[in-house]
Formats: structure tokens, sequence, C-alpha cells
């Protein structure tokens, strides 16, 4: 069983590297990949990790060594796999309404694509004809993922070709002899039930016999990892089970097989993360008891964008009374981490570790109020190593153009 960082692990990273802190075990995400690959094992998949949900460089160094390959959704994010010595064969470019230029910048990178707009199908069919291969992103119009913004495969959503638009992309593959080696789609995240992934199998295996070339079904990313104590996970072996049973199926009907891609983020990241901050000011009021920490959504963005829940733990006085808290950031706008949360006693100066901060936290990190971004630090096999250093004030007069 994985080791998680314990309270006096964590109590040093502070002290050694100072706070707000984000901290990645990566024997975590170890631990998940082996969870997923071995649910898998046996059946011809392939895993690019999804990284814009932790670009850091040495965890795309990390990710690789693992065997994985990698999801990008910026040409930036390929430059950036490109530099962690990811093989072009093993990057896919998943595009959406994105400027043609970067489509034309990653097929000289030759790095696999999926397009996702038969705008830019069109374009690329002129370009390039049947020279280079392609996926299409599909919209299944299938409802599903943790909340509305995330979730990115229902019929009001702006991501992929809706499937119902299936004559005019047949006449652009058909028009320019495009070769489709490969569906797509990424119906949201968060995904818990597995009987989602089998709709969206549905979906895909319906419009098959459309693409001559076909490879590859790509099934995305999504899958749910807890996040509250007593949260539920995506069932791998269970997803395994009725992937398999789903394409053997098919095989068996029509004697076609393809390779499955999945394109998990959170699943691999989340959980190796934790967020260390400071309490600066406490505030007992009639309505709450807040406590003010040294951070705000400026550094970890998820609860007030997407009210999600992140697990709480005052570290600094583990055995203290519990007591109800509003845990709030030093933002200059509403800034709620937690609302009613209880916690062991908080005094100013205790140290709070947020959990599953690994995914989409640094990443959606900013510099609003002109705070600093946090540093990360990386634990492997528990030896840390800083792997960016904190942001000090030059750095929020780099981009300014001085006369
Ligand atoms: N593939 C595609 C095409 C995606 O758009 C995404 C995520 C993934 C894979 C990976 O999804 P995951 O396995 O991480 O759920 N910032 C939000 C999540 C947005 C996900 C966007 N796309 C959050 O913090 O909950």
């Amino acid at each position: 069983m994985v080791q998680t960082l314990t309270n006096e692990q964590l109590t040093d990273l502070a002290a050694q590297y100072s706070t707000p802190l984000y901290v990645y075990n990566a024997d975590v995400i170890k631990h998940q990949y082996e969870k997923l690959t071995g649910a898998f094992s046996g059946q011809n998949c392939r895993f690019f990790y999804a990284c814009k949900a932790l670009t850091n460089l040495h965890i795309l160094r990390y990710v690789k060594q693992l065997g994985a390959g990698i999801d990008c959704s910026s040409i930036n994010e390929v430059h950036l796999a490109l530099k962690a010595d990811f093989l072009p064969q093993n990057i896919l470019y998943t595009s959406n309404g994105i400027d043609f230029a970067e489509i034309e910048t990653a097929v000289t990178l030759g790095v696999n694509v999926n397009i996702d707009s038969l705008s830019n199908l069109d374009k690329f069919g002129h370009k390039y004809g049947a020279n280079y291969p392609i996926g299409l992103r599909l919209r299944p119009n299938i409802l599903a993922g943790g909340n509305l913004k995330i979730s990115t495969g229902h019929d009001k959503s702006k991501f992929g070709i809706p499937v119902d638009q299936l004559q005019p992309l047949l006449e652009i593959i058909n028009r320019h002899n495009l070769q489709v080696r490969g569906l797509h789609i990424h119906t949201g995240s968060e995904i818990k039930d597995v009987g989602v992934f089998t709709e969206g199998i549905d979906v895909l295996l319906n419009l098959v016999h459309h693409f001559k070339h076909l490879a590859f079904i790509d099934l995305g990313g999504g899958f749910k990892v807890p996040y509250k104590p007593g949260d539920g996970e995506t069932d791998m072996d269970l997803l395994a089970k009725t992937v398999s049973i789903s394409f053997a199926q098919y095989a068996a009907a029509t004697g076609k097989q393809f390779e499955i891609w999945f394109e998990p983020g959170k699943y691999l990241v989340s959980a190796s993360g934790y967020f260390l901050a400071k309490v600066n000011v406490l505030k007992p009021t009639a309505a709450a008891h807040f406590v003010s920490l040294n951070t705000g959504f400026n550094h970890l963005i998820r609860p007030m964008f997407y009210d999600s829940y992140h697990h709480i733990k005052n570290i600094s006085n583990p055995l203290g009374p519990m007591h109800d808290y509003a845990v709030v950031g030093n933002i200059c706008e509403t800034d709620t981490f937690a609302w009613e949360r209880p916690l062991n006693e908080v005094r100013e100066n205790d140290l709070l570790v947020f959990f599953n901060a690994g995914a989409y936290g640094y990443e959606m990190s900013s510099n609003f109020n002109s705070r600093y971004k946090p540093a990360e630090v990386m634990v492997n096999e528990g030896a840390p190593k800083l792997i960016r250093r904190r942001q000090n004030f030059d750095d929020l007069l780099t981009e300014i153009c001085l006369d």
C-alpha cells in the first residue's frame, strides 16, 4: 500500500520551503498508474496523462518514466511534453476551438491530433488531405460529470463535433480523403458511473462503420477520485471488465478490433497533492468563526469555482477539540474554502493541509491581488525536491513593458 505523507513530514516541508506550498507525493502517482494499467492488463489499451491537471516538467518526466503517453490541450503543453522527452507518437493533442495555426504546428511536430470542429477539419483537409492521419473529437450528447462546469459531452457543450452532424462530417472526410484513425470522446470530469462509459462506447461503436481507417477509440479521462471522506471512486476493475466485454462483443460480431485510449488527469495526480497554508488571523463573529489563511482562491480556485470540497486538516493541533470554522483566504474578494467545517481547534500560525490538491490546483493558480504563486515540491520515495521556486517581486514585473 502506498504511504501517505505524515503530519511530521508535511510540517517539516512547510518549515523548509515555507507556505503556501504545493507538495506532490510521486509514490501516489505511481500507485494510481499501476492501479489503472493493472485493471486493464491484457487489453489493447494506451494511457495518455491529461497534463492540464498538473504540468510541472518534473511531474511530466516522472509520468513518462512510468510508461504513460501524454494528452495536451494547447500547443504549449505539446512543447512541454517534448521538453519532458515524450516521443511525438506518444503525444496526443486534443484540440478545442483553436486557431488552425496550432494544428499546423502540431503536424510539423509529428504528434497525434484530435480535431474537434468541422471548420478546422475542412481547413485540415485542404492543407493535408490524406497525408496526415487524424483523430476526431466527437460530442456524444451524453450528460456526465461531477458538475455542469466540468461536463463536456452534453448537447449544449462547446466540445467536439456533435454526432448529429454526421452527414456534413462524412462529406468533409470524403471530399478530402481524410485518414481518420481514431474517434475520441471526453464526456466530463469526476464520472463515477461506469454506465456513462458504456453509453459512450455504444455511441461510438454505432458510428465506426462510417470510418474505413479506424485504429483507436479514445474514451477520454474523467475518472472520479474520492475528495470527501466516504466518497466513492470509479470502479476501475468494473470499468475494465465492461470495456473489455463491449469491445469483445463488437469484435465477435464484426471482426474489427481497436486500440482503446484513455486520458486520465485527476486519477493520476489528484491524491498525490497536498496544499499547505498557514493561519494568519482568527476572527470569531456571530455568523462564523473565520480562519484566514496566507493563501486564497488565487492559489486553489476549485472551491470557489466549482463549489468543490477539499478535505482540510489542522496538522498543528491534531488532538485539539473539534469546532466548526469558516476557512477563508486573504484575497480582497469573497474567498471561501470551506464553510462550517469541523477542524481540530485552530490557533494563529497553525498549519492547515488541503488534500487532493494535485490536480487543477497549482495549475489553475494566478497572480490575483499581485500575490506570488506558491512553490512546488515533489517527494519521491520519501526524498523531497523543490520543483518550482516561489515567485518573487521581480516575477511580477517580468512581463511589464518598462520605458
Ligand atoms: N481529456 C480531455 C479532452 C479533457 O478535456 C480532460 C479534462 C481530461 C482528459 C482529463 O479529465 P480528468 O481525468 O482530469 O477528469 N478543472 C476542473 C476539471 C476540468 C477538466 C477539463 N478537462 C476541476 O478542477 O475539477
